[in-house]
């Protein structure tokens, strides 16, 4: 095992109602909050205002940003900045899916060191301070609300990449899993994708870290139980709250201590240029991805997919019959799992192909070289 630091500073409220622990939360914090959210989903469902009911009772100010979209782009951080500069606010309340949380990370380190959030992005210029941010989840999959990460598009400069600082864990995140109760299917497929897309990344880092392995695993296979039963329930709150605790779990470290890297992050790297290119949801660039990047890695991961097959069936089966476990499922829950499905064509393989070959995405584990994207492209 490779010696490790455990941090996580997040306080996590889950379950039914914790939205009225809010205003205890938010006590020692100055008056004008600065609320971001996304297209109008929390509004239409009434998360909303549940949580400005919240924010009146404890006194505040609410300054408000909304508008986030899917596939967050740089460019509306930097204007909820100049909203935050404008009103000089004390705290962010970040209410919605993963796009409406990372944008309010992002926006918390531009706002709290006058730095352009690009910049950051780029790790031109450091961050070296942080506003308190709050997180109100409305949607299971990426495990930001328990992690130091975010993830921004770029158009200008065609880019789509992650950013990571121990200074944007939410302070406190409230995940009551009836506000995903009314999350859409293929929204919820997202999502499940998503999270076992998280455990797998972890899983294919470096070193050797049994203990993380086996929650993996075991994150894994709680997915491969409740998600069938899901996807025909979907108002079902305990499924809804097996998922949330699934997708918290697959980012926040549980899964990482001990390895040499910190996520492998190759196959996510080369997936978010399908999300660049056309604004495909995240989750569906993942269940195309995954399998395609693990049948052209298969001779620099083949030990591993083996170790993996046999944490998950007991059995000692090849390293084919684990990627197919992961294929079929993907299919069985509706996932698309060929480029094709995601209504693309040759052509534009061509152009994901082109954009590989300028960028250079690659795994911090399973590093890729041009060769390497040539075999991928021809399995997706
Ligand atoms: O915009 P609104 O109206 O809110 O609708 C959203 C959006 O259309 C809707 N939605 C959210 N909560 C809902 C709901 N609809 C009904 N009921 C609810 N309760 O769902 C749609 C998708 O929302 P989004 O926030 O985009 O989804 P997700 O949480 O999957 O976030 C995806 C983004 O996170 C990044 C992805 O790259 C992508 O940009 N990631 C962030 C990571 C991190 N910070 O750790 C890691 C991940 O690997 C990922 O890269
Ligand atoms: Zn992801």
């Amino acid at each position: 095992m490779e010696n490790f630091t455990a941090y996580n500073p997040t306080q996590l409220h889950f379950g039914k109602n914790v939205i009225e622990k809010l205003p205890d939360a938010l006590q020692n914090t100055g008056k004008n909050i600065l609320l971001i959210s996304g297209q109008g989903s929390v509004k239409k469902y009434g998360y909303y205002d549940q949580v400005v009911q919240k924010l009146k009772e404890a006194g505040k100010n609410i300054i408000e940003f909304s508008g986030i979209k899917p596939n967050p782009v740089v460019n509306d951080a930097e204007k909820a900045v100049k909203l935050a500069q404008k009103n000089q606010v004390d705290a962010i309340v970040g209410l919605g899916g993963g796009s409406v949380i990372d944008t309010a990370k992002m926006v918390n380190m531009a706002y709290a060191n006058n730095l352009p959030v690009w910049k950051i992005m780029k790790r031109e210029v450091q961050p070296v301070k942080k506003i308190p941010l709050f997180v109100v989840l409305t949607l299971a999959a990426t495990g930001t609300e328990m992690n130091g990460a975010a993830v921004l598009q770029n158009h200008r400069t065609q880019e789509k990449i992650g950013y990571f600082s121990p200074l944007m864990y939410p302070d406190v995140s409230f995940l009551d899993p009836t506000y995903t109760l009314s999350v859409p299917k293929n929204q919820t497929i997202n999502g499940i994708i998503d999270l076992i897309a998280h455990s797998l990344e972890a899983f294919f880092s470096g070193g050797v870290a049994p203990l993380s392995d086996r929650f993996v695993a075991a994150n894994i296979l709680e997915t491969f139980d409740y998600a069938p039963a899901l996807l025909n329930d979907l108002k079902n709150y305990d499924l809804r709250a097996r998922m949330m605790w699934t997708a918290t779990i697959a980012e926040n470290g549980t899964t990482m201590h001990g390895r040499a890297t910190a996520g492998d992050w190759g196959t996510h790297s080369l997936a978010h240029h399908i999300s660049l290119l056309w604004d495909t949801p995240h989750g569906q660039t993942l269940s195309v991805m995954f399998p395609a990047w693990m049948k052209a890695m298969h001779p620099k991961i083949e030990s591993r997919l083996q170790q993996l097959g046999y944490l998950l069936t007991g059995k000692h089966i090849k390293p084919d019959e684990t990627i197919s476990i992961f294929e079929e499922f993907f299919d069985k829950i509706g996932a698309p799992i060929r480029f094709e499905q995601l209504g693309l064509n040759a052509q534009d393989k061509q152009k994901l192909l082109n954009l590989w070959l300028k960028n250079k995405p690659s795994g911090m584990n399973v590093t890729l070289d041009e060769k390497d994207y040539h075999k991928i492209i021809s399995y997706l």
